[in-house]
């Protein structure tokens, strides 16, 4: 299937054996996984909140139809590196399992933020999100389950939905916010078997009207002290180091005098344990001591500044 290169940077099709493995390799997410697994489930299929409302309660609850008319917008915030990109790319692979459906990813591309030329952002939005609709399935009336489903992902969200309400927002933005909302709602109201994920680092930036339109939020945050010793634990079995080297290692990737952060998930999957390793390839094994070594000269990436204004 053909889609615009100027706005989408990839289409991906699930199931997929690739990002199955990845979804289960996710960790710490387990609550955001099984909510975001109903949240989703639901949008794309209102027909299991029928059945579901017929078996255990005898009727069509009102309730469901509210449920059918949310603007279909999820949005993962929070700190930088903590997997937020990561299960955007993979969540749709349980999804097309369980439901027995096709589902393919949009990956909305950032040249589609456009040049800043007027008029241009405001274009480019409305069109992806016409391709959008002109390739989605329908949400079949009632009873039904879809043909396929799609996803939008707006990764970086950030710049194209940051608030109108900032002063120093420049015009061309502000039309680009509005054309994000028509298309949200467009969505809603086309009824189709389609999801939009937006990321962002900084929630408070969203747009209020943006943000009121999500059936959910999902806030990510860096690792706490069980779940770093659980990746350590994880991605070094069979190094044998004890417990106490495991515990001290991830003791040292929390927080720390003269900082109030810890080590973010690719700190330590992308930068801390390949370093471990190389550190001990090719002569040496791996020690604890080795372990403690490497990570005492390591620091962990700066948080996200929530305050720091538009720019
Ligand atoms: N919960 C997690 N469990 C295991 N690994 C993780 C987790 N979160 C992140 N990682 C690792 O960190 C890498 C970066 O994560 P990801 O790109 O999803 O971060 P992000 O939240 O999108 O950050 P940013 O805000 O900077 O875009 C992933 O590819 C993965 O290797
Ligand atoms: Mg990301």
């Amino acid at each position: 299937m053909s889609v615009s290169p100027q706005l989408f940077e990839t289409v991906l099709t699930y199931p997929d054996p690739g990002m199955q493995a990845r979804y289960a390799a996710l960790c710490g997410l387990d609550e955001v996984q099984s909510h975001l697994r109903k949240e989703a489930e639901t949008l794309l299929r209102p027909d299991l909140l029928e059945k579901w409302s017929q078996e255990h309660h005898g009727a069509q609850l009102p309730a469901i139809e509210l449920l059918r008319r949310r603007p279909p917008l999820i949005v993962f915030a929070g700190d930088v590196g903590t997997g937020k990109t990561e299960l955007a790319l993979t969540f749709a692979d349980p999804l097309a399992r369980e439901m027995d459906l096709d589902i393919e990813l949009y990956n909305l591309s950032l040249r589609a933020r456009g040049s800043g030329a007027v008029g241009e952002m405001t274009r480019l939005i409305s069109n992806a999100f016409a391709e959008l609709r002109s390739h989605c399935p329908k949400r079949p009336e009632r009873g039904r389950k879809p043909s396929g489903a799609a996803v939008l992902l707006i990764d970086e969200a950030d710049a194209l939905a940051q608030s109108r309400e900032l002063v120093q927002m420049h015009h061309e933005d502000r039309a680009g916010v509005n054309a994000l909302i028509r298309g949200i709602d467009d969505l809603a109201n086309a009824n189709l078997a389609c999801l939009v994920i937006m990321c962002t680092n900084r929630l408070s930036a969203l747009d209020p009207a943006v943000r009121r339109r999500a059936a959910a939020v999902f806030e990510f945050k860096r690792p706490a002290l069980p779940l770093r010793k659980k990746l350590l634990t994880e991605q070094l079995a069979g190094a044998h180091l004890t417990e106490k080297d495991l515990t001290a290692l991830a003791e040292i990737l929390g927080e720390a005098k003269g900082r109030d952060y810890g080590f973010t998930f690719s700190d330590i999957t992308q930068r801390l344990i390949p370093a471990i390793v190389l550190a001990a390839y090719p002569r040496e094994k791996i020690t604890g001591r080795l372990a403690l070594s490497v990570a005492a000269t390591m620091s962990p990436t700066p948080p996200f500044k929530a305050e720091s204004g538009g720019s």
